[in-house]
């Protein structure tokens, strides 16, 4: 059976956590294959209320989860979220591919020291060492995880890491490393001895799952627009969110993916700095932000919101390839009388229905919008037909520009709160 991939269309934050552990109920394996813990994916069952950083969500449902290579771990995070499931009693199957890369803690410390020297053009990242994990892996000095769980190795290469990056911390950006080398070997040892019965080659194991005709879903992390290549650089992440991330990011070819779900919230929201032309910076914002509770599942920071963007995402639909749309937090929109969505672009007098390719002809553009007449939801809609007529055109339209299905409308954080569409 061919993969199914969900991807953030937005700027991350879209309720792929919701998603991945809806249609999670019918999957063998959950797969992260980029990212680190930087993502944040939050899952309502019940009462319980679950975030996951690094651990696939879908690891509520699955069988089997797995890290691809194109991970970067934090193995300090992974071992506080399998003792929160432990916790809970949820048993875990966990495959971590060896070639996954690992964040230390000077990396950090790198990633605050390099906000600062941007002075006031932070990019407001995560602050989890994700940049510098993967800066180190491109300058290959990086540590992996086959590195971690052998002692011997693992000590060779903290020795010959941690001069360099003590100097570089404290000569080049005055930031003092408070670890020695040997506590960091220390605690990353024991990390990496509780870690050695998670090994396995994912590539290898994915692909043989595929091949006999196993559900596999990917699960992606942050989104389109964070994309290093194609996001809003340099305000971006430093991975490839985008569906064609799997086949690098798992070890997979690109031809055992068939059905890609987009993830698109109802309206934008965005944390962290960088463009967002269709922010909304006042009050009608501050009430988006409230009824939506859009606070980072990461860091807790408040999420700049703002009217959803047909351009952008129709330029996500050509980036990723979507062949069916999830639409989420729908209810946040309830009560509003009346809803904008950015319908296109103009500068230089050219209209365009893509966001804008250039930084600067997003500083440049301007936004057009088209209005919607509000709605309001009862909370008890099961059904597309039960939806206000208003909201089902409001829906239809996104639909029409994207030029694929919406399958799934999100009403509320729990798998009861759902409408799949025929
Ligand atoms: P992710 O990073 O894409 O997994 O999304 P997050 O978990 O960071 O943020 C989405 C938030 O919205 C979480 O708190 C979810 O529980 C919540 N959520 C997901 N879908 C819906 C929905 O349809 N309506 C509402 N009101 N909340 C939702
Ligand atoms: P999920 O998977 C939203 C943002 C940060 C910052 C930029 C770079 O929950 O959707 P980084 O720490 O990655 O170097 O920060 O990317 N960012 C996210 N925004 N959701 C996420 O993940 C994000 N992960 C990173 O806020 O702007
Ligand atoms: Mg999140």
């Amino acid at each position: 059976m061919p993969g199914t991939v969900i991807i953030g269309s937005q700027w991350g934050d879209e309720g792929k956590g919701k998603v991945t552990d809806f249609y999670g109920e019918t999957a063998d394996l959950v797969v992260r294959y980029q990212g680190g813990n930087n993502a944040g994916h939050t899952v309502v069952v019940g009462d319980r209320k679950m975030k996951f950083h690094l651990l696939p969500s879908g690891i509520m449902r699955a069988k089997h989860v797995f890290i691809g290579a194109g991970v970067v771990i934090d193995p300090r995070v992974l071992k506080k979220e399998l003792e929160n499931l432990e916790k809970i009693g949820k048993e875990v199957h966990l495959t971590i591919d060896p070639r996954a890369h690992i964040i230390f803690p000077w990396h950090n410390l790198e990633d605050g020291a390099q906000e600062n020297e941007h002075g006031g053009e932070k990019i407001g990242t995560t602050g989890r060492g994700i940049g510098p994990a993967y800066a180190d892996k491109c300058y290959r000095t990086g540590i992996r995880f086959e590195d971690l769980i052998n002692e011997k190795r693992l000590k060779q290469k903290v020795e010959k890491v941690y001069p360099f990056k003590k100097k570089l911390l404290e000569k080049t950006f005055g930031v003092k490393i408070k670890e020695t080398a040997d506590e960091i070997f220390n605690q990353y040892n024991e990390l990496g001895k509780e870690f050695l019965q998670y090994v396995g080659d994912v590539s290898l194991e994915v692909n043989e799952a595929l091949d006999s005709g196993k559900n596999v879903m990917f699960e992606g992390a942050q989104g389109t627009f964070l994309d290093n290549d194609f996001g809003t650089y340099p305000y971006v992440t430093s991975s490839h969110p985008i569906s064609g991330g799997v086949a690098t990011g798992v070890g997979m070819a690109i031809n055992k993916i068939s059905r890609i779900i987009g993830i698109v919230k109802a309206y934008t929201t965005r944390v962290g700095e960088g463009p967002f032309p269709t922010e909304l910076t006042g009050r009608v914002g501050d009430d988006l932000r409230e009824k939506g509770q859009e606070y980072g599942t990461t860091t807790g920071r408040p999420r700049r919101v703002g009217w959803l963007d047909i351009p952008l995402l129709r330029t996500s639909m050509r980036l990723n390839g979507f062949t069916e749309i999830a639409l989420t937090k729908l209810d946040v929109l309830s009560g509003f009388e009346k809803l904008k969505v950015a319908i296109s672009y103009s500068h230089s007098g050219k209209t365009f229905d893509y966001f804008p390719y250039s930084m600067r002809s997003v500083e440049k553009a301007q936004v057009q919008y088209r209005e919607f007449e509000g709605f309001t939801l009862s909370g008890k809609e099961k059904k597309f037909k039960d939806l206000p007529k208003s909201a089902q055109n409001y829906i239809k339209f996104i639909e029409e520009k994207m030029g694929v299905p919406i399958k799934l409308v999100s009403l509320g954080p729990e798998r009861s709160q759902t409408i799949l569409v025929d």
